[in-house]
This record gives C-alpha cells, structure tokens and sequence, in this order.
C-alpha cells in the first residue's frame, strides 16, 4: 500500500497543482495523537478518490475571482465532511469494497469507522472556525444537517417497493446534492459574491449532486466493480429502491415485477442477473442516464452568466464529464 495523499502526478489536469495544496491541507490536518485515528483516516485518504467537492470550491472561487489561501482549506474541509458521510454509510450500507480496497469497517470494524467519521466531522467543524467567516459556518451547519436527515430519510426508505420517484430525489438531493451545492456556494461566499451569483452557484451545486447520485445509482447496476472500485449491486443487497429498479418495475411484465419488488423488501442480490437484465431490457439505464442529463443541463444554465474564464469553462465541461462517467 502507497502512503502518499498525493494522486499520481497527473499532467493532464489543470488543477493538479492546487489539487496539491488541498492534499497537503489534507495531510496537516488529519493528524491526531490517537494511532487508530491516523491509521484508518489515512487508509481511506490516501485511497483517493475523485475530490470532485475540492475542486468545485476553487473552481468557483477562481471565477469569481479569488485567490486567498482559504480556499484550500476549505477545500479540504468539505473533502473531510465527505470522507466521513463515506465512513459513516460504509458501515449503514454494510459495504465492503470503497476506492478499490476493503472498506475501512471490513477492515477495522463498524465501531472504529463510525468514531473516525466523527473525527473527521468535528475536525472540519475546527477548520472551519479558523476562517472566521459566520457564513462559513452557517452553510456547512446546514448541509451536515440536511445529509444526516437525508441519510436518515434513506433508511426509512428501505425495502419499500412503492417509494415514489420524488421521495428518491428528495433522497438524494439531501444526502448528496446538498454537499455539492455548499461547496459550489463556499466559492462564491469566499469572493463575497453578490446573494444572485452565490444562488447560482448553489443551484449548479445542487443539479449537478443530483446528476451525480443519478449516476451513481445507474453504475451500481450497469458499471463494473473494478473500474467503479466499489461493489456494484449493493444496491439491491440492501434494498435500496433506486431510480434504475423504479423505472423498470413500471415497464416490466407482472411477474418480473414480482421478483423486484421481493429483493427489495428482503434486500436480496442472488437474482441479481436477472435483475440487471430486466433493468437493461426496459431501457431503465437509458432513462436514468438521461435523467442525469437534465439535471447536467440544468447545471450548466444556471452559470451561464457567470464571467467567461477557463474555471468556468473546467465547471461545464464537469457537468458533461459526471453524466458520462463510468468510475
Ligand atoms: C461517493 O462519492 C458517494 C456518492 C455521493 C455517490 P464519490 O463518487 O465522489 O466518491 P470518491 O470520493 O470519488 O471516492
Ligand atoms: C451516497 O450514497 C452516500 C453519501 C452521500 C455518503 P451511496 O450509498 O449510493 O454511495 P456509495 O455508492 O456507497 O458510494
Ligand atoms: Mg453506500
Ligand atoms: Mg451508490
């Protein structure tokens, strides 16, 4: 196993450079005088990841022009806010495959991973203090907030195979938009943009969480374990109704349905074949692609009148990038 927090040098990525601020913020940061702490912190950390919620905070600070050293902390911040919702569903999903490795409670067991997580969630809340900005504060109070209610929500949504297609996107927006939209409205607080522009940015945030569960959902049907690095189907294992079983329980034939609805209520994967196939026959990948595509688009127009610059271009060619993605 590798140690460095760094991602591989990537000459490819305009941002690799700040990337590389924001993995040394990372690395300060999660130090602790507690050996467990480091270890499993640094285990899921140094594992990567996308850090798409890092760089949706410099790419909007950069549009908006600016360029104080905060931003890399705050960078960092929603980063450690997401590694411990990570943490923390790792254990609710019983999951044991994340960023290609054992999940952090296969390895450790549930009880470390959840106290790591809460770690890592005061650690952010200590960070954000040192910006001294109440805006700060308020924004990410709220969106740990609205995640736990949505991680919460989720859990009363399992196993039922009635849950409406808005109650899935309420979901989701909770659970995952919400911390896109306040990494995306961080930028334009940092810039002390005005209340319109930082609404803009929230509602970019906002979309493209949306597209980007979406598609999540869709690739743990429709991806491949070793590109994705998690295990795909745990899903249905933990009869999580999502939008892919949705739309194909409403084009199936009766019977299909049956079988559906019965791995969902008892969060059963061993028809998973059959499953995927009914999922794939129906066009419901198709469908739930192209759901993600609106919520992209929506994106999109909603920084349409931001200032042209290469961070707002890197912002749209984001939203292209998570609808079409395969890891
Ligand atoms: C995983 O998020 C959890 C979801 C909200 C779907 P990411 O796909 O951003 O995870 P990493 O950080 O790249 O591993
Ligand atoms: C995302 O949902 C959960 C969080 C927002 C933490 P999932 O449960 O689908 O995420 P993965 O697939 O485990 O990454
Ligand atoms: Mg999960
Ligand atoms: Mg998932």
């Amino acid at each position: 196993m590798t140690d460095t927090l760094a991602p591989a040098a990537d000459t490819a990525d305009p941002m690799a450079a700040d990337m590389h601020q924001v993995d040394q913020v990372i690395h300060q940061r999660l130090a602790s005088e507690v050996v467990l702490i480091n270890q499993i912190s640094h285990y899921i950390v140094s594992a990567g990841g996308k850090r798409i919620r890092p760089r949706l905070v410099l790419l909007f600070a950069e549009a908006l022009g600016f360029d104080g050293p905060e931003r890399f902390e705050l960078a960092a911040i929603v980063e450690f806010i997401h590694t411990a919702t990570l943490l923390h569903d790792d254990v609710v999903d019983e999951s044991a495959l994340r960023r290609g490795r054992q999940t952090a409670n296969a390895l450790f067991g549930n009880a470390a991973s959840v106290l790591v997580g809460d770690f890592l969630y005061s650690r952010a809340f200590q960070m954000m203090v040192g910006i001294k900005r109440m805006r700060v504060l308020e924004v990410l109070a709220d969106a740990t907030n609205v995640i736990a209610e949505g991680e919460v929500l989720q859990l009363m949504n399992m196993h039922d195979p009635d849950l409406d297609v808005d109650d899935y996107l309420r979901v989701i927006r909770f659970k995952t938009a919400k911390l896109f939209e306040a990494s995306a409205r961080l930028g334009a607080v940092l810039a002390d943009a005005g209340r319109e522009t930082e609404e803009a940015c929230a509602d970019y945030g906002r979309s493209l969480g949306t597209a980007f569960q979406l598609v999540d959902d869709l690739l743990d049907y429709g991806g491949d374990t070793r590109t994705l690095g998690k295990n795909v189907g745990d899903d249905l294992r933990e009869g999580k109704p999502t939008l892919p079983l949705l739309v194909a329980m409403a084009r199936c034939t009766d019977a299909e349905r049956l079988l559906m609805r019965h791995s969902i209520e008892h969060g059963e994967n061993e028809r998973l074949d059959e499953i995927l196939a009914i999922v794939r026959r129906t066009g419901a990948l198709e469908a739930t692609r192209d759901a993600a595509r609106a919520e992209a688009d929506k994106a999109r127009a909603s920084i349409a009148a931001l200032p042209e610059s290469t961070a707002r271009q890197a912002l749209l060619e984001l939203c292209a990038r998570s609808v079409e993605r395969s890891s």
